[in-house]
């Protein structure tokens, strides 16, 4: 049983991953400023700005989590927030995994990401934000960091949580496409994959994509 502290474990992502944890005997810490609507038992729920809750809980972690969108009033402080999770992962010895965007991989081998291309306006502050992240930890983490930047497929998210399929694909830095060309995952098999990567530790700072 390892402690996963996941830091925005109330929203989309972080909700998915703290309930498919928690349910694996997983000892899982959420953090977010405003409580869940429907708490689940055996979570701890720490509530605060990241800044103030992540320095005074992640020196307890073997995992840390980060599923916060750069959204509302975390636009534009992604980058710095994520920075002092690595920093203070590194120095409690955790593993770190971050949750970015489709838009950072890239439709073949060698060829420009996604965000590099045209972006629709909608979603371009946060694919733009979400690859500063990734560049952050490839650039800048703590060289005894062990870390895992994880792209989930482009359908995916609140607005499309799709079925559980009880299945899932695990890419580099290269989009999955299925057959029809769509590239999907459910918000719980994406949780799936994340905790099995924390289960089985499978990537080294390495950015890996997730679809189905
Ligand atoms: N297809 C795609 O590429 C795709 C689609 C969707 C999401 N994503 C990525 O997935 C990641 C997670 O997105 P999401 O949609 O799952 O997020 P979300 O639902 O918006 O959840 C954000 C979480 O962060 C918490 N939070 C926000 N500000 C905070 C603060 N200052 N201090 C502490 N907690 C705070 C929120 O709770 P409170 O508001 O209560 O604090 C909530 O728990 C992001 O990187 C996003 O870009 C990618």
């Amino acid at each position: 049983m390892a402690t996963i502290v996941v830091v925005g474990g109330t929203g989309y992502t972080g909700g998915n991953i703290v309930r498919e944890a928690a349910g694996r005997g997983h000892a899982v810490v959420s953090i977010s400023r405003t409580e869940p609507s429907e708490p689940l038992e055996g979570v701890r729920y720490e509530l605060g700005d990241v800044g103030e809750v992540a320095a005074r809980v992640v020196p307890g972690a073997d995992v840390v989590v980060a599923c916060l969108s750069p959204r509302r009033e975390m636009v534009g402080r992604l980058v710095d927030v994520y920075r002092e999770l690595a920093r203070l992962s590194a120095e409690a010895g955790a593993r770190y995994l971050q949750v970015g965007g489709f838009s950072s991989l890239r439709p073949a081998p060698g060829a420009p990401r996604f965000v590099e291309g045209e972006v629709p306006e909608e979603f371009r502050q946060e694919a733009f934000e979400g690859e500063a992240t990734r560049a952050m930890l490839v650039d800048d983490a703590p060289a005894d960091l062990d870390w895992v930047f994880i792209s989930p497929a482009g359908s995916y998210g609140a607005f499309a949580p799709g079925d559980h399929q009880g299945h899932y694909r695990v890419g580099g830095e290269v989009a999955l496409f299925d057959a029809e060309g769509n590239s999907s995952i459910s918000g719980t098999d994406f949780a799936v994959a994340v905790v099995d990567e924390i289960d089985t530790p499978a990537h080294r700072r390495a950015h890996i994509g997730i679809a189905s």
